[in-house]
């Protein structure tokens, strides 16, 4: 099976990351695809629960999933049972695609090999700005939680106003929640 079989393209794609330590880890990661043509891919993997995990040996699983809850809640705490649909494979609800890596790390990276992986949904979805923003912002948001900078913090509230102006009521309601999560809701 090739890469782009699953909806990971050349270039970074944005999914979330499963795996396993005490529990189903879950985390927002950026695959790295070189060829969508191939089995192969890699991950940068800064201190996380999941480079943890990976270093004791789990496996990553990977749902392509555009669900902007599920996004900020994995970039900040683990997602519960009720967030999935199977837990093996772990699926999350609405996922559009998942796949099975090997990974095996090397110094700041981890190298991917697929195992296995399936599309099983194929819902159409134009680009949305406000979903893509909210993803900018989260980014920002995650390095905002290691250091509070003003720059950071003035990305997040840009992005934001994009989300609100073109995003859907989940983008709107993940958006909140980031700002929660990051304690930046009364600086609004
Ligand atoms: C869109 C997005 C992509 C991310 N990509 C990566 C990545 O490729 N590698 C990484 O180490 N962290 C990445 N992060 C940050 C992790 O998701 C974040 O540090 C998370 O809290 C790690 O959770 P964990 O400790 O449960 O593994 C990304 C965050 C976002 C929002």
């Amino acid at each position: 099976m090739k890469l782009y079989e699953v909806g990971l393209c050349n270039g970074i794609n944005e999914v979330i990351g499963i795996t396993e330590g005490k529990w189903l880890n879950t985390a927002p990661l950026g695959i790295i695809v070189d060829d969508e043509d191939s089995d192969t891919a890699k991950l940068r993997l800064y201190k996380s629960h999941t480079r943890e995990n990976i270093e004791k040996g789990s496996i990553l699983w990977v749902n392509v999933n555009f669900d902007p809850l599920i996004f900020v809640i994995s970039a900040f705490e683990d997602l519960s049972r009720e967030f999935f649909e199977s837990l093996n494979p772990p699926i999350l609800k609405d996922t559009i695609s998942w796949a099975k890596f090997d990974a095996e790390l090397r110094g700041n990276f981890a190298e991917l090999h697929m195992l296995e992986g399936e599309v099983i949904r194929s819902n159409i979805r134009a680009v949305n700005r406000g979903f893509n923003s909210l993803i900018e912002a989260l980014v920002h948001a995650t390095r905002y939680r290691i250091s509070t900078r003003r720059e950071l913090k003035e990305k997040i509230f840009y992005y934001g106003e994009l989300v609100s102006k073109c995003g859907g009521k989940r983008e709107k309601e993940a958006y909140r929640l980031l700002l929660e999560y990051t304690g930046l809701s009364s600086d609004l």
